[in-house]
C-alpha cells in the first residue's frame, strides 16, 4: 500500500500500551528487510532517514525507494525524517512525498526551539504532513549531531505539554536518559518522568537511543509511555557484522549478492526481535 502517516499507528500504540519501532534505514536493502520483516510479523512500521543517509542519496530517490518497497505490502509502512535541523531539507522531504517529519530544534533555548519547531509544523500540516519535536537534549551522536553525556538535558512534563500547546507537534522526543550510538556506561535512566510525561500528555512520546538498551529495559520504557522506539546504531552493527562474517567464511567467492542477502537475513532476525520485544507484531 502507498506509505502512510505514522499519527493513527502512534496513537494505537500509545492507547494499546506497545511501540511503534522505527528503524534508521541506510540503503535500499535496508528498507526492504525493515518492510519485509513487518510484513512478515503484521507489524506496523516506521523507515526514517537521517541526515547522513539524506546527504549521501537525497529525499527524493529515498521517497521513491520506501514507496517502492512498501508498495508491495499490505501492512502500514510510514516514512519519516529523523532529526531534522536543517529547515530547508525537512521542506524538501515534504514536497518529495515524506508523510512525517522530525524537526530538532533543541540545542537552541525552548522559546527559540517553539519558534523553529512551529514554523515547520505550519507548513507540515497544510501538505498532511506529520511533525515529531525534541524538548530536552537527548545525548550521543547521531550523524553530524554530537551531544556529550553532561550536556543531557531531561524533559519535564510542564515543557512537554507547553511544548506541544504552542507548536502543534503531533509526538515528541522524551528526553529521560536514553541516548544515541552505544552506551559506555550504563544510561541513568528517569523513568519516573517518562510515567509522568505519558499521564500528562494525550499524544505519543518517542524514546530515541534504541541500541544497547537491555530487553527488561527495553519493556520498561514501552510500558512506561514510550509509543516510538528509534533504533539507528544497531542497524549499522548488524549490517556490517554480517557482511564482515560472510566475507571472512568465503574469502575467495566475489559474490556480492550472497553477501548482501547474508546481511539482509541478519538484518531481518535483528529487526523482527525488536518488533516482538516492543509488542508491534501482529498489531497490523
Ligand atoms: P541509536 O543509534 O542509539 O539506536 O538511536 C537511534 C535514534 O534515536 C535515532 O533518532
Amino acid at each position: 500500500m502507498p506509505l502512510v502517516s505514522p499519527i493513527e499507528m502512534l496513537r494505537a500504540a500509545r492507547e494499546g500500551r506497545y511501540a511503534v519501532g522505527a528503524f534508521n534505514a541506510v540503503d535500499y536493502m535496508t528498507i526492504e528487510a525493515v518492510v519485509h520483516e513487518a510484513q512478515a510479523r503484521r507489524a506496523p512500521v516506521i523507515v526514517q532517514t537521517s541526515s547522513g543517509v539524506i546527504k549521501r542519496f537525497g529525499v527524493r530517490a529515498l521517497a521513491a525507494m520506501a514507496r517502492d518497497i512498501a508498495a508491495e505490502t499490505t501492512v502500514p509502512v510510514a516514512l519519516h525524517l529523523d532529526h531534522g535541523t536543517d529547515a530547508a531539507v525537512i521542506r524538501q522531504a515534504i514536497a518529495c512525498g515524506y508523510p512525517s517529519v522530525m524537526i530538532d530544534a533543541s540545542k537552541h533555548p525552548f522559546d527559540e526551539n517553539v519558534r523553529r519547531t512551529a514554523e515547520i509544523v505550519q507548513a507540515a500540516h497544510a501538505a498532511g504532513v506529520a511533525v515529531e519535536g525534541e524538548v530536552g537534549v537527548v545525548a550521543g551522536v547521531e550523524d553530524d549531531i554530537v551531544i556529550k553525556a553532561d550536556k543531557a538535558i531531561y524533559t519535564t512534563p510542564e515543557e512537554a505539554v507547553e511544548f506541544q500547546r504552542r507548536t502543534g507537534v503531533d509526538f515528541l522526543a522524551a528526553a529521560i536518559g536514553t541516548a544515541h550510538g552505544f552506551y559506555k556506561v550504563a544510561p541513568r535512566l528517569d523513568i519516573d518522568t517518562l510515567v509522568a510525561l505519558r499521564e500528562n500528555t494525550d499524544f505519543p512520546l518517542v524514546i530515541h537511543g534504541g541500541t544497547g538498551l537491555p530487553e527488561d529495559v527495553v519493556r520498561r520504557l514501552v510500558a512506561s509511555g514510550g509509543s516510538k522506539f528509534n533504533l539507528s546504531t544497531q542497524i549499522k552493527q548488524t549490517y556490517i557484522d554480517a557482511m564482515d562474517e560472510y566475507i571472512q567464511a568465503h574469502r575467495q567467492e566475489y559474490d556480492i549478492l550472497k553477501v548482501l542477502k547474508h546481511a539482509y537475513d541478519r538484518l531481518r532476525e535483528m529487526i523482527g526481535g525488536y518488533m516482538a520485544l516492543l509488542g508491534s507484531e501482529g498489531k497490523a
